[in-house]
């Protein structure tokens, strides 16, 4: 039965960002699918999204962590050897973001972007390929990359985030092609505008007013946990053709 073919029960995965948002959506879908799930980010409250994972019967390790940080991630996942010995799926999610015209944009907040979402996304991935590598463990990594990694957005300034983006596509791509030969798949995400930057519902009166709903065909801004599905799928056997691959969940955004 295909859900029996999607399971990732006795799978082992690392997810950073997973305190908030997509990765906590989608930590928690992992969790669901069967998975044993490490949830990693920089803030503590990334414990709660362990706590939900036990609650409803998974097995969880949380630890803070920051993804420029090569050490800290190597420990990160040294641990998830320890404790469940292997790993098999790694969300490579956390990311930042910036609103800053070109022009005026300190070169410090350039980098900074690209440390985090490119050079981030590279630490986490390549310390997750090694243990794949020397295990023999033909596993799955997923990178969030976004929309703006194929269009510029307007109007905010997001020349340095853009740029990151579509370098973790490229990075995505990059990794399928070296790693086939282990067996290990690397696909990445492009999500359009989902409503991860505040927890309160919009008010009735407020949906569909924004340029960025008014623009997206489907008239809305996308929810974390409609990336669970392709984040599942992606993770576990039923997509086991593909890698080097980019999808886009944006409502139609990129479409025209
Ligand atoms: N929300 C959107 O519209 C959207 C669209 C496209 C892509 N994305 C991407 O999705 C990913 C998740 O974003 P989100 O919308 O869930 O945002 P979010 O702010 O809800 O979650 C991001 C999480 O990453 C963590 N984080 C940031 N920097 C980190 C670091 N250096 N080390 C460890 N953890 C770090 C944060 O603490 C936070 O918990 C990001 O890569 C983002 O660029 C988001």
């Amino acid at each position: 039965m295909i859900f029996d073919k999607m399971s990732l029960k006795s799978r082992t995965a690392f997810v950073t960002g997973a305190a908030h948002g997509i990765g906590k959506a989608c930590a928690i879908a992992l969790a669901e699918a069967g998975a044993d799930v490490a949830v990693a980010d920089l803030k503590d409250t990334v414990s709660a999204t362990a706590e939900q994972i036990r609650e409803i019967g998974g097995r969880a390790i949380s630890m803070t962590a920051d993804i420029t940080d090569e050490k800290q991630i190597r420990e990160c996942m040294d641990r998830v050897v320890r404790e469940w010995g292997k790993l098999d799926i790694c969300f490579c999610n956390a990311g930042t973001f910036q609103d800053v015209p070109a022009e005026e944009m300190p070169l410090e907040e350039f980098e900074r972007v690209i440390r985090v979402n490119l050079t981030g996304a590279f630490i986490t991935a390549r310390a997750a390929g090694k243990i794949m590598i020397e295990k023999g463990i033909p596993g799955s990594i997923v990178l969030t990359a976004s929309m703006s990694g194929h269009i510029a957005n307007i109007p905010q300034c997001q020349c340095a985030y853009n740029a990151s983006k579509a370098g973790v596509i490229m990075l995505g791509k990059s990794l399928a092609v070296e790693w086939a030969r282990y067996g290990i798949r690397i696909n990445t995400i492009s999500p359009g505008y989902i409503r991860t930057w505040s927890d309160e519902p919009l008010k009735p009166e407020e949906v569909g007013t924004s340029n960025f709903e008014q623009w997206t065909p489907l008239r809305r801004f996308g929810q974390a946990e409609e990336l669970q599905g392709l984040v599942v799928y992606l993770a576990g056997d039923t997509s086991g053709f593909v890698t080097g691959s980019d999808y886009v969940i944006d409502g139609g955004y990129t479409a025209f």
